[in-house]
């Protein structure tokens, strides 16, 4: 399939470094607005929005958000789907490495519909979808979440994906899943409040977790790589960024966290999400990353 194949690469091209590798382009599914609205509440940013959600600025801000992300990355598109509000969020729709993807088992039955248009989607990019047990939830990207230079996946457990997930996706993908409790209904998914950064870098908001996860945190990345946020900007979803091609695109962020993040080496870029904030949302919820191991990188 043409289209989706990688960008052609001159023999010359340096090695990637471990994680964000410049030179090879990210593949991010995303899925179109045309049927968002906020319709249910199934999650806190939902109470009092049944409705409230303004289709036309909608997708402006998505339309902005997908032409960010093109100047840098391949983009795939999933059809959406007439009645399913909540597809444009596709970190939900599973995990994905190289050709594997373990699908979503949506915990609410607001979303299980969704289930068999991604793995529709998935089977048409000739990915091979591993079996996974109908009675496990586990809600994709939006609780696993790929950290490239520890070579682990940190994986959120409280409100939407089972405790029980974390191994069978160690096993699945051969690589530690760590395990994290997510504890305020406001973070009910761990990309709204934690999100590995290239480098080993963690942005996170702590008041999200339990105190053992704070420990686990602590003892996998050393203070000097830790960026922990104030709640001001996990309320306006900075830990739901994505990085790509060098940049780190999120809804908004302090002037002091952009300092920060400068500091550190990231480039903030902001582009406002408030439309889908309404629904509990913003930048990575509205992206899925297909993730390629070295080895696949080396092709
Ligand atoms: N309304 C959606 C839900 O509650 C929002 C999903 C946001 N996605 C995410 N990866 N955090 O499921």
């Amino acid at each position: 399939d043409i289209s989706s194949a990688p960008a052609p690469r001159s023999k010359a091209t340096p090695k990637p470094r471990s994680s964000a590798p410049m030179t090879t382009r990210d593949r991010i599914v995303m899925c179109a607005p045309d049927h968002y609205c906020v319709d249910y509440v199934i999650n806190p940013w939902m109470e009092h929005q049944i409705g409230q959600a303004d289709l036309a600025r909608a997708r402006k801000e998505w339309d902005a958000l997908r032409s960010l992300l093109a100047q840098r990355a391949e983009l795939l598109f999933v059809r959406p789907e007439p009645g399913l509000p909540d597809m444009v969020f596709t970190a939900n729709a599973g995990l994905a490495f190289d050709r594997t993807v373990v699908l979503a088992r949506f915990m609410t039955e607001e979303r299980r519909p969704e289930e068999p248009f991604f793995q529709a989607f998935f089977e048409a990019q000739g990915f091979s979808v591993a079996p996974w047990p109908d009675e496990i939830p586990f809600e994709g990207a939006g609780d696993a979440l790929p950290d490239a230079k520890r070579e682990l996946i940190w994986c959120g457990h409280g409100w939407r994906t089972s405790p029980e997930a974390p191994p069978l996706l160690e096993a699945i993908f051969d690589r530690p899943a760590v395990s994290l409790r997510l504890v305020d209904p406001r973070f009910y998914h761990l990309d709204t409040c934690f999100c590995p950064l290239s480098d080993g870098w963690l942005m996170y908001y702590p008041g999200a977790f339990d105190a053992e996860s704070l420990e686990t945190i602590a003892r996998l990345a050393p203070p000097e790589r830790r960026l922990e946020i104030q709640l001001a900007d996990a309320l306006h979803f900075a830990c739901n960024a994505v990085e790509s091609g060098g940049r780190l695109i999120l809804n908004e962020a302090s002037a002091g966290l952009q300092h920060r993040l400068r500091e550190a080496g990231f480039e903030p870029m902001l582009t406002p999400l408030g439309e889908f904030i309404k629904a509990g949302g913003a930048a990575k919820c509205l992206t899925l990353k297909l993730n390629a191991t070295r080895m696949e990188e080396a092709r």
